[in-house]
């Protein structure tokens, strides 16, 4: 994959995350949401890290829509460009976690082989993936940005959940299903399963 030679990166006598760790007094994971475009992730990760920084947490927000508008923003939605999108993003997620921070990183990510090359980045131990579970229905019925409409017209290409697909988690850290909950309980779900993960012991 890396075409750069001679070069020397350095691993050793670099400060610790084990120290960064310490001096922030949690325990740094990514926190992987996967879902549908609609399903409540960018939401649900607002609402995770406002509540994670009232409990006294240092957190990072990275968001698909908002990463397209930097370092992603060469990218499109073909299935190459979507799994370079989630390569570079699991890359900067890995960088954050490495300081100790608790990484949210929200991208539909849609294939199981797509998610399975995040969780190799980052390293399993760190990876906690959450499936935001909103069936393709309801997340076209609530079409919060318009763009089920423009898909279902044919306006946009490889939408996920249409002409692209999404494969379902087999097996997440945790699954909330926003059309049955309110966002309140959601949170709560997230927190609950979070919040022991990320105590220093
Ligand atoms: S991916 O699959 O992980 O690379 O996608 P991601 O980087 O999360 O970007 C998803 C957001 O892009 C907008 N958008 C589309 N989504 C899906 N399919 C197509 N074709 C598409 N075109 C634009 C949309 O706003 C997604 O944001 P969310 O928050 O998921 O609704």
């Amino acid at each position: 994959m890396s075409e750069a030679t001679n070069i020397h990166p350095i691993f050793n006598s670099l400060l610790s995350r084990e120290k960064k760790q310490e001096a922030l007094n949690q325990k740094g994971i990514v926190l992987w949401m996967t879902g549908l475009s609609g399903s409540g992730k960018s939401t649900l990760a607002r609402a995770l890290e406002f509540a994670l920084h009232d409990l006294g947490y240092n957190t990072m927000l990275l968001d698909g829509d908002n990463l397209r508008t930097g370092i992603n923003s060469n990218l499109g939605f073909s299935e190459e460009d979507r799994t370079e999108n989630v390569r570079r993003s699991a890359e900067v997620s890995k960088l954050f976690v490495s300081s100790g921070l608790i990484t949210i990183c929200s991208l539909i990510s849609p294939t199981e082989e797509i998610r399975a090359q995040a969780r190799d980045i980052i390293g399993e131990e760190d990876f906690y993936q959450v499936h935001i579970d909103a069936p393709f229905e309801v997340c076209a019925e609530r079409d919060v940005k318009g763009l089920y409409k423009k898909a279902l017209a044919g306006e946009i290409k490889n939408f996920t959940g249409l002409d692209s697909p999404f494969e379902i988690p087999a097996d997440p850290f945790v699954r909330i299903p926003t059309h049955t909950q309110t966002l309140e309980e959601s949170l709560k779900q997230l927190l609950d399963a979070v919040l022991p993960v990320i105590k220093l012991s």
